[in-house]
Parts: C-alpha cells; sequence; structure tokens
C-alpha cells in the first residue's frame, strides 16, 4: 500500500515536472517567434531605409540571407501547447502546419531573391523583392495572426 502510494505520488510528480517542462517549452517558443519577428521587422526596416535613400544594398545580402534563415526556423516555434499565453497566434497556426509552412516558404523565397539583387547590388532587383518580401509578411499575418 505504502509502496503503491510513493508510486503514485513520484508519478504525479513526474507528470507535474513534464507539465512544467511543456510550459517552459512553450513560453520560449512564444518569446522566440516574436522576438525573431522583432528581428525581421528590423531588418525590413533597414531594406526600406536602403530603397528610399537609394543608397549601396550590396550591404544588406547577410541581412536578407538572415530573414531567409530565419523564414525557415518560423514553422518550428509553434510546438503544441504554445497556443496560449502571450501570444497572438491564430488557431490555424496550430491545426494548419502546412499553410504556415506555405506561408514561411514564400518568405523564405523572397528573401533569397533579396539577397541575391543585393549581392549583384541591383536596386530595382532589389526594391522588387522587397515588395515580395512585403507580401510574404502579409500573406501569413492574414491567416496566422491575429489583429
Ligand atoms: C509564416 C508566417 C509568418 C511570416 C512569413 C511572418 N510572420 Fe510575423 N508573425 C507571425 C505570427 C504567427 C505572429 C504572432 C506570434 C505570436 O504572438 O506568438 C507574428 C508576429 C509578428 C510581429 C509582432 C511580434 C511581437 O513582438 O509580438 C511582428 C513585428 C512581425 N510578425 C513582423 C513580421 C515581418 C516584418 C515579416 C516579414 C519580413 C513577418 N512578420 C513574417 C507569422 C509570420
Amino acid at each position: 500500500m505504502r509502496n503503491v502510494l510513493l508510486t503514485g505520488l513520484a508519478l504525479a510528480f513526474a507528470a507535474s515536472l513534464s507539465g512544467a517542462a511543456d510550459a517552459q517549452t512553450a513560453d520560449a517558443s512564444i518569446a522566440a517567434r516574436k522576438a525573431g519577428m522583432d528581428l525581421l521587422a528590423a531588418a525590413s526596416g533597414s531594406a526600406k531605409r536602403a530603397i528610399d535613400a537609394k543608397s549601396d544594398v550590396k550591404p544588406l545580402k547577410s541581412t536578407a540571407e538572415a530573414m531567409a534563415a530565419w523564414a525557415s526556423a518560423v514553422p518550428g516555434l509553434f510546438p503544441a501547447g504554445s497556443d496560449k499565453g502571450a501570444t497572438k497566434a491564430t488557431a490555424e497556426a496550430f491545426s494548419d502546419s502546412a499553410g504556415l509552412a506555405k506561408a514561411a516558404g514564400n518568405l523564405n523565397a523572397a528573401a533569397l531573391k533579396l539577397a541575391s539583387a543585393a549581392d549583384a547590388n541591383d536596386a530595382a532587383a532589389f526594391a522588387a523583392a522587397y515588395a515580395e518580401v512585403g507580401a510574404a509578411c502579409g500573406g501569413c499575418h492574414r491567416t496566422y495572426r491575429q489583429r
């Protein structure tokens, strides 16, 4: 009896520990995806400023590559349980992971175009790719981010 009780207690304790770990993972994922989004916004801002100032776009190559790399990482940051808490992700971000991955792929492709335009220091191509990047941000937000 005592052993059964102890085993029960140990199991309950283990369950509460793993519950806490899940909650931590969820909170960390929410914080990571929001911080990454803020960095995406900062990176887009640098691209926009270069376009507006008609300055060299070459120095933005690594920024654009980082945006592309981040876009690839985004779908991995919506683990189960991270739909609750300080998040504005919609329910669809969790129920439609294929759609979310496709939207992230659109940003990856647009950011890679931005990177090659930067590499060529081609301002016109850079501006065109920048418009695609903006469309990819908005395209995902429309479905997967609450207003
Ligand atoms: C694949 C989908 C997807 C793409 C692509 C995407 N976002 Fe987001 N974004 C989201 C989701 C989902 C949230 C809400 C995250 C949350 O609150 O958990 C968000 C939130 C944000 C936020 C608010 C972050 C915060 O601190 O609360 C900003 C700013 C943002 N996105 C900017 C951008 C920019 C700029 C781009 C394009 C360069 C972009 N996003 C592309 C899905 C996307």
